[in-house]
């Protein structure tokens, strides 16, 4: 299972084995790995923080305890692989085992999630389409 923890208004740490795949369609295999991966939408490091959430007011009211369900929509075949794909100018998307955890113990468990990275989402850390009417991931000012 891949375990993510919510850096109050800060970024979300990913801790588990999972196949990445950034917006230009190139895969990385993280084994065990831990990464830290930006959710403000500024990062020059995109997916990783680069701890840009610091440098303005990055306010992230989480919604852990919303009914949040993805639809089929960008859909991978599964092994028991955890796949994570970075959507172009949209949110990680994930599939296979996940399970999401804030700082005050809120938590969340499935196996499909859309999570924000654009900042603007009002369901963070899910993401709620908002970023198609925003300015496109990694060009925030
Ligand atoms: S990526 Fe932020 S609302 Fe979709």
């Amino acid at each position: 299972m891949l375990k993510i923890k919510i850096i109050k208004d800060g970024p979300l740490c990913f801790d588990g084995t999972f196949t990445y795949r950034d917006d230009g369609e190139v895969s990385s295999k993280f084994d065990g790995a831990s990464l830290t991966l930006c959710r403000c939408g500024n990062t020059s490091r995109t997916p990783f923080c680069d701890q840009s959430h610091n440098s303005f007011s990055f306010i992230a009211d989480d919604h852990l305890n919303v009914e949040y369900k993805v639809s089929n929509q960008n859909a991978v075949s599964l092994d028991d692989s955890i796949f994570v794909k970075a959507i172009k100018g949209g949110p990680l998307y994930i599939a296979g085992p996940v399970s999401i955890v804030d700082e005050g113990g809120a938590s969340w468990e499935g196996n499909r999630v859309k999570l924000c990275r654009c900042g603007y989402s009002q369901i963070k850390p899910f993401c709620d389409g908002a970023h198609k009417n925003m300015v496109p991931v990694g060009e925030n000012p």
